[in-house]
């Protein structure tokens, strides 16, 4: 069973993803932590974020692993690095090319291959699973996007504003949601949700309880 999960940045996908696959017993994959993985590879290495064949080359060779919700590059654990600012700030740029893209998209279907799996992004509905048995669309304000975001960061000790970090999300939602190849959209069968007012366990337990009602509509559970 795949539950896809997309949503805008800051809508709660990686906290409330992550809560949803230890209840059910899925598998946890966050596609988004594969761009920012890249994205951090291309920064270290100066590749210019213009240079196509040599970022097409990079992600051919990317070497991740995803154990017990830490994310290690070639056998490095990166899980810190990849949410720095930084990053944040190029990741869209990377993942708005098709030929990185088309180089990606069979490396999530072959991460969760044979598995039951709660997979995160912006795209899992619309074109890595469109065959999802549950599609969700998490949604919330910009502004208390931003502040969860911020909250985030600044537990983390990263120096940065308020305004900064909504100016940086509003910037990865137009590129991500105007992009040619698999955009931010919300698949037509999705269900969504808007988290604003919402605590992350009653959007998990919403996520929860439409995961049973599907399996039992399919007959795995008798009662
Ligand atoms: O989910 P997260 O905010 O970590 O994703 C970082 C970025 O990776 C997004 O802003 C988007 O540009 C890209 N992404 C994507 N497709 C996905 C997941 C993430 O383009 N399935």
């Amino acid at each position: 069973m795949i539950v896809a999960i997309d949503g805008p940045a800051g809508s709660g996908k990686t906290t409330v993803a992550k809560l949803v696959a230890q209840k059910l017993g899925f598998f946890y994959l966050d596609t988004g932590a594969i761009y920012r993985s890249l994205t951090l590879k291309l920064l270290k290495e100066r590749v210019p974020l213009t240079d196509v064949s040599k970022m097409r080359e990079i992600a051919r060779s990317l070497r991740l692993e995803f154990k017990r919700e830490k994310v290690f590059l070639e056998g490095k654990d990166i899980t810190e690095d990849i949410r720095d600012p930084s990053v944040d700030r190029s990741v869209s740029l990377v993942a708005k090319i098709p030929e990185v893209r088309e180089v990606l998209l069979p490396l999530q279907r072959e991460l969760v291959k044979g598995k039951n799996a709660v997979v995160e992004g912006r795209d899992m509905g619309t074109v890595v699973f469109p065959n999802a048995d549950l599609k969700i669309f998490l949604t919330a304000s910009e502004e208390e996007r931003a502040r969860r975001r911020w909250k985030e960061l600044s537990s983390k000790g990263k120096d940065i504003s308020f305004m900064e970090v909504l100016e940086d999300l509003k910037r990865r939602d137009k590129i991500d949601s105007e992009r040619d190849v698999a955009p931010l959209r919300k698949s037509p069968d999705a269900i969504e949700i808007d988290t604003t007012d919402m605590s992350i366990n009653e959007v998990v337990e919403e996520v929860v309880r439409l995961a049973l009602r599907h399996l039992k509509g399919a007959g795995v559970f008798s009662s």
